[in-house]
């Protein structure tokens, strides 16, 4: 840390802060060499104790730390070992793992009720990249005017419309601008972003190069979790494939566009899921929440105009701009336009990654997608700690999308012709 701060002229005090900000860099995490998942769909398996305890028989006490979600939630019973995350069985097998140090195949249901945008079957290099080669030959007006008629919005969590942002930070006016993908995925019980970035990586590697090219900016920083080892494998090996297919790089097929990527791998903190204090994180700054105005559009990482999206909605961007964005606004409901990807965790009888067209029912992917509940249930936990509990009984009152809301929580608002009763003209965001 001294030599730190020496080399980049700070302070002790300010490095100090940033560093230890960070689980993994805790000093109470050093030495660790197991790490025992402790997010909540794990932790309400009830699994972890005695699977610490197993650990036990391996490793010393000192060596067992503690991982906030490793993504495995469908099938509970996750930990950590060198570099590698691990789930369902495998404790059992831990001591041949403690042996070879390999990789166990992940395996889980990933399928599209709906519409396949996001889970559609990946044609190959060349197939897949056709879209950029088209892309390149229209202008960046063009491809954004697509995208605002698509209706996409952000999958983070806020559902901000993803052309404003975009149209913003293309209007600041700067010479160096940053495309940051939030792959941070901090809401335990979520494995969406993960699933995008092992199973369908390009995906949001080309709706980063895409959205690169329509805001103006040549840097995409991809902020991946610590946690998800296999998510930053992936991702490399997959820029390093389009690097050499010529997809990457300075003048990228001719076009006079030039895009590169960089990954930071993140070190366990929540809250640099939050925009702006992962922007200080990738900074080197402790990673504490920034006051808005000035928005990252305007000023973001290191001072220049950028766009910071989640990993879903870049990735929906090459399904967009490849069949055009009244496709994509035609699948879903209202102004919650397309797919969603949601997660079911062990306490389902199929649990599963499954994609559903936005406004389906909560009950289809509950009752019908999930199998229904494993054991009797009295509420889900639904988007993280800052989502919230739907008790069992709403179930039946709720579908998939931003703005629904219970007729019976709002009794007074008129019903409007073509707008879904549950739904409120203003439509809030959830
Ligand atoms: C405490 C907190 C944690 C967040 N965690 C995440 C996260 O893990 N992943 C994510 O994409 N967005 C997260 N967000 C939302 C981001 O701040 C931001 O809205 C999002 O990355 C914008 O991308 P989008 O427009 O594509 O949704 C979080 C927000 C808050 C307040």
């Amino acid at each position: 840390m001294e030599r730190l701060a020496q080399q980049f002229l700070i302070g002790d005090a300010n490095v100090y802060s940033s560093v230890t900000f960070y689980d993994f860099l805790r000093p109470e995490n050093q030495g660790k060499k197991v790490y025992v998942c402790n997010g909540s769909a794990c932790l309400t398996a009830g699994t972890q104790d005695a699977m610490t305890q197993k650990l036990g028989e391996h490793f010393p006490a000192d060596e067992i730390g503690n991982m906030c979600c490793l993504g495995r939630c469908h099938e509970n019973h996750a930990f950590n070992y060198a570099g590698n995350n691990y789930s369902g069985q495998a404790i059992e097998q831990i001591a041949a793992i403690k042996s070879d140090k390999k990789a166990r195949p992940d395996t889980y249901c990933a399928k599209a009720h709906g519409t396949p945008v996001l889970t559609a079957e990946f044609p190959g290099l060349e197939a897949f990249y056709q879209v950029l080669i088209d892309s390149l030959k229209k202008s960046p007006d063009d491809l954004l005017a697509e995208l605002k008629t698509s209706g996409l919005r952000g999958r983070g969590g806020a559902g901000f419309p993803t052309a404003f942002k975009f149209e913003s930070c293309k209007n600041t006016p700067g010479d160096i601008k940053f495309l940051v993908c939030n792959a941070d995925e901090g809401d335990p019980g979520a494995y969406s972003d993960r699933y995008i970035m092992e199973e369908r990586p390009h995906s949001l590697l080309l709706g980063m190069i895409l959205a690169g090219y329509i805001i103006g900016a040549r840097h995409g920083v991809l902020y991946i979790r610590g946690e998800y080892p296999e998510s930053i494998r992936a991702q490399r090996a997959a820029i390093a494939e389009i690097r050499q297919a010529g997809y990457l790089g300075d003048n990228i097929l001719g076009s006079g566009f030039s895009f590169d990527f960089k990954i930071i791998e993140a070190q366990g903190a929540y809250i640099c899921g939050e925009e702006t204090a992962l922007l200080s994180s990738i900074e080197g700054q402790r990673p504490e929440v920034r006051v808005r105005p000035p928005y990252p559009t305007q000023q973001g990482l290191f001072n220049q105009p950028t766009v910071v999206n989640n990993v879903e909605t870049l990735a929906c961007i090459p399904f967009i701009l490849q069949n055009g964005g009244a496709t994509y606004a035609a699948i879903g409901r209202g102004r919650s336009t397309g797919t969603k990807l949601v997660c079911l965790d062990g306490h389902f009888n199929q649990p599963g990654l499954y994609e559903v067209d936005m406004g389906t029912p909560l009950a289809t992917v509950v009752h019908e997608l999930g199998g229904g509940f494993r054991h009797p249930a009295k509420a889900m936990h639904i988007g993280g700690p800052l989502g919230g509990l739907v008790p069992v009984h709403k179930i039946d009152d709720l579908t998939v999308d931003f703005g629904v809301v219970c007729p019976k929580w709002f009794p007074a608002r008129p019903r409007l012709r073509g707008v879904h009763p549950r739904r409120l003209p203003a439509d809030p965001v959830h």
